[in-house]
């Protein structure tokens, strides 16, 4: 029954084993890509009759053929068999079943290493635009979120210890300078991806005079490989996939890190949506951030597959090697979970609500305008260093007497320098400091604000 099954068998007395069988077939995870598959069998059947390889009228056939084919599994009315190792040939299969002897025309000159490449890649193709598509809805929340925020005050943070005074819109946009970065790696990612292998036979070519360009465009592929032995073994483009999931997953993982953080009772900044909180079976109080911590848990998994992918890349000899079955599903794994990550923490970001009152406090914590004071002091003349070891005695005095900088009179402040005059409270203020980094990209509102405007003109909203 098997070795009847299957399409390599000619040279073959004995059956594969039940248990080679069952280690090798690979349906449950390539059936995923079946359109694909059928889209390259179509293109490549067209490329056939054009090389008059196939008449017209068999290739109208095969065309129809698979279009039905694809209808019955649209309506999962298709019987996947595992005997027939992978979608490939289980589609194959079917062919000769619905359309009879010329469908084993359609395999002339073709291989499944140059066609699992193709359908790969067109696959990819399709999820990279909705991972894209995905991302720029997330930048779209930040930018949202972050407008009406620029002049709204926060603690900003190094070393988790309050820092400076920022403006919240500002911090929000930090995180649209990363999934943006994410998005243009996607961008940049297709162009690798565009390649069509199809046409570079299992390792060596194609000897049928197929119009492999005409091929391409068909498909949607920008170019063709220049390199059939490459063609077949070529695995970057999944690696370069996988690793910008990875790190737009570590970037979904540290936001979600941060609302963790915020949603704590302890920092109070944020309320998530009660939507994407889950409750205690035990303590009927809480209000746990699970989507957050699930979005922040998974990312694990990108860097691992990522890592499994590369180990498979690195000792295989030139060219196909059927190592490369390995590399689907971790590959689909990641992307099924970045996917509904970015999905979430849109959701999270949207309905996030802001404790700014919270934040307000803490901004007058912890002499956050420290800095400030050391600044104003160099602006009188002194050399920072000085200014610093100066302003490191006034904390201590204001520590001593549990007041804020600003609290200090300024006969206690002269003390410490006699440059110290009655404009030294301006600096002491923490809407005057954010107002004063003007610098390309700091926190001033000002510069927030046009930060913002180009996202928006980037995003076209
Ligand atoms: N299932 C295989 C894969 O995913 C398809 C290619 C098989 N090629 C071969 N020569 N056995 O890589």
């Amino acid at each position: 029954m098997v070795k009847k099954n299957r399409s390599w068998g000619g040279r073959f007395k004995q059956e594969t084993a039940k248990n080679a069988l069952e280690f090798s077939h690979s349906i449950e995870i390539d059936k995923t890509f079946y359109r694909e598959d059928i889209a390259g069998s179509i293109a490549y059947a067209e490329a056939l009759a054009k090389a008059k390889v196939l008449k017209p009228s068999e290739f109208k056939k095969i065309k129809i053929g698979l279009n039905q084919i694809q209808k019955q599994i649209d309506s999962k009315k298709f019987n996947w068999n595992k005997a027939l190792e992978d979608v490939h040939m289980n589609i194959e299969a079917a062919l000769e079943k619905n359309i009879g002897e010329v469908a084993k025309k359609l395999h002339t000159g073709r291989s499944r290493n140059d066609q699992v490449v193709t359908d790969l890649k067109l696959y990819m193709l399709k999820k990279s635009e909705e991972i894209k598509i995905s991302l720029k809805e997330l930048l779209k929340s930040l930018v949202q979120k972050a407008e009406p925020e620029t002049e709204t005050l926060m603690p900003g943070f190094t070393h988790l210890q309050i820092a400076q005074p920022i403006s919240l819109g500002h911090h929000l946009m930090a995180y649209y300078e990363m999934f943006k970065r994410d998005l243009n790696r996607f961008e940049n990612s297709d162009n690798n991806l565009s390649v069509l292998p199809l046409g570079s036979g299992a390792l060596a070519g194609n000897r049928f005079k197929l119009n492999r360009k005409k091929m391409a465009k068909n498909l949607g592929f920008k170019e063709v490989t220049q390199n059939s032995i490459d063609a077949v073994s070529d695995r970057d483009f999944i690696a370069e996939m996988m690793f910008n999931i990875s790190l737009a997953s570590i970037h979904l993982s540290r936001i979600s890190e941060e609302f963790i953080i915020w949603s704590s009772s302890q920092f109070n900044y944020l309320e998530l949506p009660e939507e994407l909180c889950t409750g205690s079976s035990i303590m009927p109080q809480k209000r746990n951030p699970d989507m957050a911590e699930l979005v922040r848990g998974g990312a694990a998994k990108t860097i691992g597959n990522l890592v499994s992918l590369l180990s498979l890349l690195k000792n295989q000899p030139l060219a196909y090697n059927r190592d490369n079955q390995e590399d689907k599903a971790p590959l689909f794994a990641s992307i099924d979970y970045v996917l509904s990550a970015i999905d979430i923490t849109s959701a999270m970001v949207a309905g996030a609500k802001f404790n700014i009152d919270e934040m307000l406090n803490d901004v007058f914590d912890g002499h956050i305008c420290a800095t400030d004071f050391a600044e104003y002091l160099v602006l009188k003349g002194l050399p920072f260093r000085e200014a610093h070891a100066i302003t490191g005695k006034a904390v201590q005095l204001a520590e001593k007497k549990d007041a804020l900088l600003a609290e200090l009179s300024l006969t206690e402040l002269k003390k410490l320098s006699k440059k110290i005059e009655k404009d030294v409270y301006k600096y002491l203020d923490p809407m005057t400091s954010i107002s004063a980094k003007t610098s390309v990209g700091g926190t001033a509102p000002s510069q927030v604000k046009k930060q913002i405007i180009k996202a928006k003109m980037d995003l076209k909203i």
